[in-house]
């Protein structure tokens, strides 16, 4: 018997890296999982792609619709698609960059859950996961725009937990550390180096290990924890 028996999940940014891996383990464990992305999805057993921009009202009441009506409810939703984009300081960062990060980063989690949490509503029930970042906890010098996205995720999170608490809609963030994706590795080696080095564990952490705490989330085993923030960052943010 799988953790996620008869749910049904959205999972944005599903194409690659860690979202990827949250579908291909939901589906292991039982959902039925629809992976948004715009960017080319493969399909696999309970994995249906869906082109779903993050930035666009319209694309999310389609996709929220179309799992609805085939579905009759939508119990789960990652908002994990997120973009670095601009790794500059303040100075460093222009103002189109800077709006575009916080669009997909922040804005989109907030659409998100603006489409989803109906849905939930009518079911009585729902678990929502937001990605956030360990930069939305802390400063770091350089990445100004996604620090900006991820530190409105980390609060807008637990301002929507608060809210919706009562009607049994779960809303947690998760705050990565570093991540072995294909984000991290477009990155310099230098810049991964210098973050391994303040890493606790000393390595990068695997997309699976994001993936298993967005299933204790997404699963009926943390149905007492909402308005939290896990760390899966091997120790970085304990400093
Ligand atoms: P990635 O770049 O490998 O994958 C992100 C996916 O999101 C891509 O498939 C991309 O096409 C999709 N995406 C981008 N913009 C989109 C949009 N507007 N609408 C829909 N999909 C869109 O990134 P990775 O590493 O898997 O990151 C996933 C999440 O985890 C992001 O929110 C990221 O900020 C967060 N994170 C990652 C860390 C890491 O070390 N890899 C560390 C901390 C947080």
């Amino acid at each position: 018997m799988g953790k996620l028996d008869g749910k049904i999940a959205l999972v944005t940014g599903a194409a690659q890296g860690i979202g990827r891996a949250v579908a291909e383990l939901f589906a292991e464990e039982g959902a039925t999982v629809y992976a948004g992305d715009v960017k080319p999805v493969a399909a696999a057993q309970r994995i249906t792609p869906v082109t779903l921009d993050v930035t666009s009202a319209k694309g999310w009441a389609s996709a929220v619709d179309t799992i609805v009506a085939k579905h009759g409810k939508l119990d789960i939703l990652i908002n994990n698609a997120g973009i670095v984009r601009a790794y500059g300081q303040v100075l460093d960062t222009e103002l189109d960059d800077f709006t575009t990060v916080v669009s997909v980063n922040l804005t989109g989690t907030f659409i998100g859950m603006k489409a989803a949490i109906p849905a939930m509503r009518k079911a009585g029930k729902g678990s929502i996961v937001n990605f956030s970042s360990i930069w939305g906890n802390v400063g770091v010098g350089g990445a100004a725009a996604y620090s900006a996205g991820k530190g409105g995720v980390r609060n807008l999170t637990k301002n929507a937990a608060v809210s919706y608490a009562a009607e049994n809609i779960r809303v947690n963030s998760v705050h990565p550390g570093l991540i072995r994706t294909p984000l991290v590795e477009a990155q310099s080696d230098e810049m991964n180096a210098g973050i391994i080095a303040a890493t606790p564990m000393g390595r990068m952490g695997t997309p699976r290990e994001v993936a298993n705490v967005c299933l204790f989330l997404a699963s009926d085993d943390s149905s007492f924890v909402t308005g939290s923030e896990l760390v899966v960052d091997g120790g970085y943010l304990a400093q």
